[in-house]
């Protein structure tokens, strides 16, 4: 893996991406943000030696360097599900090279479903913390001591301070920003009544099918993460709908300009 990853990094460096503090993972329905971006460099995946392929039709599939807010910033328009078929290694390798990057801060955003009935479709949840619910854990295995220790600490998955800040920023921009707890499902089926009831006795807020691998990665390397989530639907197992993958798009087009600026604010401070 340190290898590729190695090999990965330098292919990248060779297309003229240098340093930047920050990444940006651009979950569904989310691409907006790449319009704010002014690039200097646009990689497709494709071309990047030991990569996964993108094959879910919303993502583009690019590796993106440029300036947001003024600071230089390393985005990935385009993420990698375990859905999908790949392993967790596989979905979290973009993460690794980041590292080798010198990338020191993640901020990831997601598509969820509501389980905390509260949260109305197209708000936007700050992840506070995360249940691991996949089937593996991408850090099993060895561990590559270069990386990160053993056994990483995940008493705070999610950097209180990049929480504090974008609680500020909402709060001064008048947008509801609920703060709760994200539980990684397999997917890709959605979940039953069933499956939505035991997740509520989980403890989780929202649920969706990404994000939960690279933060474990990007805390096992000392990153600081920031994530959020948009709300596409409710899950109420007492009043369930047939899920709309239309309604879903809509509601996360709808949140996109909130998140929009939320991010676009913290990179200003970061
Ligand atoms: N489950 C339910 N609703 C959702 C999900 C999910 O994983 N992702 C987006 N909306």
């Amino acid at each position: 893996m340190l290898k590729k990853a190695q090999e990965a990094a330098k292919y990248i460096r060779e297309q003229g991406i240098y340093q930047s503090d920050t990444a940006i993972i651009l979950g569904t329905g989310l691409g907006k943000l790449a319009d704010e971006i002014e690039v200097d460099v646009s990689i497709d995946y494709k071309n990047i030696p030991h990569f996964p392929l993108s094959t879910v039709e919303f993502h583009s599939g690019k590796l993106i360097f440029g300036t947001i807010a003024g600071k230089k910033v390393l985005v990935m328009n385009g993420r990698f599900h375990f859905y999908e078929g790949y392993s967790l290694k596989e979905v979290t390798f973009p993460v690794r090279v980041m590292k080798l990057l010198g990338v020191k801060n993640l901020l990831v955003s997601n598509a969820a479903g509501a389980i905390n009935l509260s949260f109305p479709p197209a708000s936007l949840m700050v992840i506070d913390d995360h249940i691991n619910f996949l089937p593996g854990n991408p850090l099993t295995g060895k561990n590559h001591d270069e990386f990160g220790p053993r056994f990483p600490d995940m008493s705070r998955p999610y950097d209180p301070e990049f929480i504090g800040i974008l609680e500020e920023i909402a709060d001064k921009n008048n947008i509801t920003l609920n703060k709760g707890v994200y539980v990684a499902w397999i997917g890709p089926s959605l979940e039953t009544r069933a499956e939505y009831r035991f997740i509520k006795t989980m403890g989780a807020d929202v649920v969706g099918m990404s994000t939960v691998p690279e933060v474990i990665v990007a805390n096992h390397q000392g990153m600081r993460v920031a994530a959020v989530s948009v709300i596409t639907d409710l899950c109420d197992p007492d009043n369930l709908k047939p899920v709309d993958i239309n309604d879903i798009l809509r509601n996360a087009a709808i949140a996109e300009k909130d998140l929009v600026l939320l991010f676009t604010e913290l990179i200003k401070r970061l």
